[in-house]
């Protein structure tokens, strides 16, 4: 994406588990920022020409052999820096400072003091404050030309500065929101120290990159899987707008959506100047399924059997490009543009090699999924397609334990659906929630009947990450309401229960 006439903040990673909200919050206050490693070499810095750097935190002692570390020259080149955590430490390290182990390691939200509330960073901010510290080091003795300028009852160098050489550092995490006014905090480092001017905005992303498609598509075709995932209908949605008439969406549709999915996205898309194809391939994908129980098969069969249906349609489309929704952590989390890989992502790393497209399109590369959903709206996508929660790729084949059958998958949709329904209903929202049915049958009784019906699952959960959770506290009298409707509108349930377990040491799916 062409953003040069944007002003960019660069972060530069030192291992940090938080680099990439720095990166949101820096672009939340309407800047540009990009990622890159932390030995990423000074020429090429200088050829971004960054307003400001933000070093980033790390798990490691600047005194440990295989720690990274930087040049003096990085402060000497002008540039406005603030480091965070260990970036600190490796400021006052590199330009001749002290760092120690704590007399006593911080960890967690910490009451500190801005002993400066007149400095660029700290103005307008709350003297007394509190802080999330995750520390064992500490900056023992500030490098000459700096001053300390905020401190805690166990550190004695929360913050400091050199503000002739615009170098700022502050030993806590401003980024996270258990800080307060921490996003203020980056806020004022940009436009007190940096000299921003706010010029990154969405509607502005959208105009390059609708440019920035033109150019690199002309007058070929281009091909898009579509999940009906935010990502992927996003990235539907600006190709449309792009190159109207020029797009052929995919829609493979294995049988595993949830119940009217399929057909919702269908109509999501219905009269937008794009190809729509969806392919019914639910007979394809059940029958590989038969008979199968173990997860991990199940996740691998649906897998391949998606790459090929896939493929046998798109090779009507030799010659096109192929588009793919992957966006900015995909790419930072395969290490692209630091080199530490988290883990592999599938759709990043280029087109498969023996390919019949001529190019691989990717308007949302360079986006955080928050500014992914903002574009969708902008771009005028349906709300439910936005904000949707997370689905599995393998869909309700992990939610449906042990082997599927269309008469399982039937019985999970309709207990899901009035999951849902009714946690609509009661104005309850989280981050996932979902009906799993479990592969066990308990003793009921219906009428004066004895009845032997599955059990079904409910799952509801609170993260933002999706990496830990905790389960949500559902009211009572919702889950009742939940519970009576499954059990007497859904043939072939008998129970319904609900899951207490966070992640860890559970995981969100069960499968
Ligand atoms: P777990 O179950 O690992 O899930 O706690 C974390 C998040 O990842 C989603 N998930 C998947 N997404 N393909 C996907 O695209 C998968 O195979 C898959 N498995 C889990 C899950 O829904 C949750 O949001």
């Amino acid at each position: 994406m062409s953003t040069e006439q944007n002003q960019t903040v660069v972060v530069l990673d030192f291992g940090g588990q938080y680099k990439e909200l720095i990166a949101r919050r820096v672009r939340e206050c309407k800047v540009h920022s990009q990622i890159l490693a932390g030995n990423t070499p000074l020429d090429k810095l200088k050829a971004i020409a960054p307003i400001g750097i933000i070093l980033t935190g790390g798990p490691h002692s600047v005194y440990a052999a295989d720690s990274p570390h930087t040049v003096k020259e990085l402060f000497e080149m002008g540039i406005p820096i603030l480091g965070i955590c260990y970036g600190m430490q490796l400021m006052a390290y590199t330009l001749g400072g002290e760092v120690k182990p704590c007399a006593v390691s911080e960890y967690g939200t910490v009451s500190a003091t801005y002993e400066d509330t007149n400095c660029a960073l700290f103005k307008g901010l709350e003297r007394d404050t509190v802080t999330l510290m995750s520390h064992t080091d500490y900056v023992a003795r500030l490098p000459e030309g700096f001053r300390r300028i905020a401190h805690t009852s166990d550190c004695p160098t929360a913050a400091m500065c050199d503000e002739s050489r615009k170098l700022y550092a502050v030993q806590f995490h401003p980024e996270v929101e258990r800080t307060k006014q921490g996003t203020q905090l980056i806020n004022n480092f940009l436009y007190n120290v940096c000299g921003a001017k706010g010029d990154y905005n969405i509607d502005d992303v959208i105009e390059k990159q609708i440019k920035a498609i033109r150019a690199q598509v002309g007058a070929h075709q281009v091909v898009l899987g579509l999940s009906g995932g935010v990502d992927s209908s996003v990235c539907a949605a600006i190709l449309e707008k792009a190159i109207p008439g020029q797009l052929t969406c995919i829609f493979v549709d294995h049988g595993m959506m949830r119940k009217n999915e399929g057909d919702e996205i269908e109509r999501a898309f219905e009269g937008k100047s794009l190809n729509f194809v969806r392919v019914d391939a639910e007979k394809r994908f059940l029958d590989k399924l038969a008979g199968v129980t173990e997860p991990e098969r199940k996740r691998k069969i649906i897998g391949e059997e998606f790459v090929r249906v896939f493929e046998e349609e798109s090779s009507k489309f030799a010659g096109s490009f192929l588009a793919q929704g992957t966006i900015y952590p995909d790419v930072v989390e395969s290490g692209l543009t630091t080199g530490a890989v988290i883990k592999s992502h599938h759709n990043v790393g280029g087109l498969p090699k023996d390919t019949k497209f001529i190019g691989l399109v990717e308007p949302l590369r360079y986006l955080f999924k928050d500014e992914v959903r903002a574009l969708g709206r902008r771009l005028g996508l349906d709300e439910t397609l936005v904000s949707r929660q997370p689905f599995p790729g393998p869909g309700l084949a992990v939610r449906c334990i042990g082997e599927i059958t269309k008469e399982k998958l039937d019985i999970l949709r309709d207990a899901d659906f009035i999951y849902r329904e009714e946690l609509s209903k009661a104005g309850l929202k989280y981050d996932q929630f979902f009906a799993v049915l479990t592969n066990m049958r308990t003793v009921g009784v219906m009428g004066d009947g004895r009845t032997y019906n599955y059990v079904v699952g409910l799952r509801a959960v609170i993260t933002s990450d999706f990496m830990t959770c905790e389960y949500a506290h559902i009211p009572y009298e919702t889950l009742d309401v939940i519970s009576s409707r499954i059990v007497n509108e859904v043939k072939g349930v008998s129970r319904v229960v609900y899951d207490i377990t966070g992640k860890p040491p559970a995981t969100i799916e069960w499968e």
